[in-house]
């Protein structure tokens, strides 16, 4: 990254690094928890789940590409191993060993509940000091908004 592209970040960059790499590692296994899950899942309104959940599944690899552009702008070394992923996550990983729609749908919710919280910690600790993070988190943290919601809904549906 340029020093100034770096010297106008107000914060302390490394921590930043950090934090943005906990959450790519959460990405990660949000991204595998919705794409193994759209393999495995059972039950009613399958088609319309498998087909959100792919859905989410690409949102958040996008969200693994942005937080890796950034890291590497400013200056940091995004992870470069699944095996970091385990110790680095925040959220952490749901297997989907109950198959059921309801079931996979819970886990999902609570992940995308993490992903929220983790977010908004972000946003609040780059507002005014980093405004090119900051917008990133703001744009990510609308979609995770959006997957709970979108989850939330079919689970309605199917508790009818
Ligand atoms: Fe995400
Ligand atoms: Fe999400």
């Amino acid at each position: 990254m340029g020093t100034k592209g770096r010297a106008i970040v107000k914060l302390d960059v490394e921590d930043l690094i950090n934090k943005l790499n906990r959450a790519l590692a959460d990405e990660w296994y949000a991204y595998y928890q919705y794409w193994i899950g759209a393999k495995v899942v059972t039950g009613p309104m399958r088609d319309a789940i498998v087909q959100e959940m792919l859905e989410h599944a690409g949102d958040e690899l996008r969200h693994a590409g942005l937080l890796v552009d950034r890291i590497i702008q400013l200056n940091g070394t995004p992870l470069l191993s699944p095996d970091e992923w385990k110790k680095t996550s925040i959220c952490g990983y749901l297997p989907p060993l109950d198959p059921h729609v309801l079931k996979v749908l819970e886990q999902n919710i609570e992940a995308e509940q993490c992903a929220i919280g983790v977010y908004s910690e972000l946003l609040e600790l780059t507002e005014n000091k980093d405004p090119i993070t900051y917008q990133m988190v703001l744009e990510i943290l609308q979609d995770e908004v959006e997957h709970e919601e979108d989850l939330q809904a079919l689970q309605e549906d199917i508790k009818g």
